[in-house]
């Protein structure tokens, strides 16, 4: 009995999971203002280590931007990024260069999300995950706090 009532607890707080992505309390202040200048400082846990060394390694030539920082803060980013990765057996290949959005995982979470959604110009990418989830700077991604109400549940 115990351990149904165990088991039931926890298919309810799995989902609630999914759903909270906050930054990890160590994260140092030099991503949220290098990584999350142009862009939400994304969740560490949505690409693996190993993607995560490959953005870093040509931050010169970044999606058409330059993102390159000094040595010591690449150094400090980096480390960041390889403690809080993502497994890659989870999220799945994530393309060339890397991104977020090119994740099965990430595929699989958006596939009730119509195409055209992604290049709708409130939206404008679908690396723009705070045109739709409004939580996202604190890590909230609730289907109910989406921006767009067409989305929204
Ligand atoms: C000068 C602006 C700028 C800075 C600074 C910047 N980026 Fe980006 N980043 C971009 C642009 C532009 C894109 C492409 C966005 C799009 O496709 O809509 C991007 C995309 C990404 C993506 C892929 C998003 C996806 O589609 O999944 C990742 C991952 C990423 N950046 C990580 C970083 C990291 C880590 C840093 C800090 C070292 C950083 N960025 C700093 C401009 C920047
Ligand atoms: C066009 C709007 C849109 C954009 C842009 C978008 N999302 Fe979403 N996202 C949604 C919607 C809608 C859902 C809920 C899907 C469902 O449950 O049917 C969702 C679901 C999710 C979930 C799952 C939440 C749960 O309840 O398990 C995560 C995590 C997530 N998004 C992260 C991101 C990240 C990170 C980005 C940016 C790289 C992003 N999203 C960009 C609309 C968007």
């Amino acid at each position: 009995m115990k351990a149904l009532i165990t088991l039931a607890l926890l298919g309810l707080a799995l989902p609630a999971m999914a759903d909270r992505l906050p930054l990890p309390g160590d994260t140092p202040a030099s991503y949220r203002a290098e990584c999350g200048s142009c862009h939400l400082a994304y969740p560490p846990a949505l690409l693996s280590a190993k993607d995560w060394q490959r953005t870093l390694g040509s931050l010169e030539q970044h999606f058409g931007s330059d993102a390159a920082v000094d040595s010591p803060k690449r150094q400090e980013i980096s480390a960041f990024l390889q403690r809080h990765a993502g497994d890659t057996s989870k999220l799945g290949s994530a393309g060339e260069p890397p991104r977020i959005t090119q994740t099965p995982r990430f595929v699989r979470h958006h596939r009730e999300v119509p195409a055209k959604y992604w290049r709708d110009p409130r939206v404008k990418s679908a690396a723009n995950c705070e045109a739709c989830h409004r939580g996202a700077a604190d890590g909230r991604y609730s289907e109910h706090d989406i921006a767009l109400p067409e989305l929204r549940r």
